[in-house]
């Protein structure tokens, strides 16, 4: 495909185009997420397997007074990329306005309407708090928080094990680009999902209501809906495997038997052999001297892994150190 064909499609179509052409086959993550996947994911972090959210909400309830200890008392903003549905961050909210702390709460996500529900939300429980979203992405938003926040302290929250779906490298790519928005002092509280039983990996990822299938599955019906794609949904099967040694569990889609599919919208058509597979996300696993040499990796001074009581999980607090 040519330069001149891609400025005519979509990102989201030019990503799924480039990506089915690629060798092994590929489809972004990052677009599961329309209304029936985020409805999805909720339920899989409500499922009995996946112990993520769980282990972080253990976390944020037992780290918040040391969290606060390392602001050193100053006023600051709190800043989340990626709002979702702001539950387990209202545990931290919660502690550190019952301490006293002098914050604001400084949401970003794209999805307007994520942020609009989250603001009736806090609106309700603490109609005082300094509440103010940003509806953009990542980088564009702490552009502009760069420019309106004084000098005041920033900790981010990057929660979740969001940044488990972008490979090591891409990861320390994207915690040094966070950096370059930020001031000597500021913190980064990133959720890193640890090494552990394979077993139990394994499980999150293939949990036995098969929430976990029908969430990757329905990027190939989001195709087929905004892309005029023909996936049979039935002949795709989900596909999940765990290598201990690197850490990575990637989830794959494959065809029981040969397929063409034809992409109308882009105008663009695939052929399949049976269980030929699709990568379409990677959950990146971490030991904790790995998220250390991260932090040193993208410019951070490494401050503290705080662990749930089954070390499963951590919240990794670092500093961006003086020049
Ligand atoms: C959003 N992200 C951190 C989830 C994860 O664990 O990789 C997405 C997910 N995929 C399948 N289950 C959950």
């Amino acid at each position: 495909m040519t330069i001149s064909q891609h400025s005519t499609l979509s990102a989201f179509a030019q990503d799924v185009v480039d990506g089915l052409s690629q060798s092994p086959r590929q489809l972004s993550s990052k677009w599961f997420y329309d209304d029936r996947g985020s409805e999805l994911f909720k339920r899989i972090m409500a499922s009995p397997e996946y112990y993520l959210t769980n282990a972080e909400a253990e976390i944020y309830r037992n780290a918040a007074a040391s969290l606060l200890a390392h602001t050193g008392g100053q006023p600051f903003d709190l800043i989340e990329l990626g709002a979702g549905d702001g539950t387990k961050t209202q545990l931290l909210i919660e502690r550190f306005l019952a301490a006293g702390a002098r914050f604001a709460y400084r949401p970003i996500d794209l999805s307007g309407r994520a942020l609009s529900d989250l603001g009736k939300l806090i609106k309700l429980r603490w109609p005082k708090l300094d509440f103010n979203p940003i509806q953009a992405d990542y980088f564009q938003a702490l552009d502009r928080l760069g420019a309106s926040t004084g000098s005041r302290l920033r900790l981010v929250l990057f929660p979740g094990a969001n940044i488990g779906n972008f490979s090591p490298a891409e990861g320390v790519a994207m915690l040094q680009s966070v950096r370059k928005f930020l001031r000597p002092g500021d913190l980064l509280l990133t959720g890193f999902d640890l090494k552990k039983d394979p077993a139990v990996v394994l499980a999150a990822y293939n949990d036995a209501a098969g929430l976990t299938a029908a969430f990757n599955l329905n990027l190939l019906a989001r195709i087929n809906g905004e892309l005029g794609g023909d996936f049979v949904l039935d002949c795709w099967r989900h596909w999940e495997s765990y290598n201990p040694v690197s850490g990575a569990a990637r989830s794959f889609l494959l065809p029981i038997k040969p397929q063409t599919v034809t992409l109308s919208k882009p105008g663009q058509t695939f052929r399949f052999r049976a269980w030929e597979p699709i990568e379409v996300e990677i959950s990146q696993k971490y030991s904790l001297r790995e998220i250390e040499g991260m932090a040193d990796a993208a410019g951070y001074a490494f401050v503290h892994n705080y662990c749930d009581a089954r070390e499963w999980f951590t919240d990794s607090l670092w500093r961006v150190p003086n020049p």
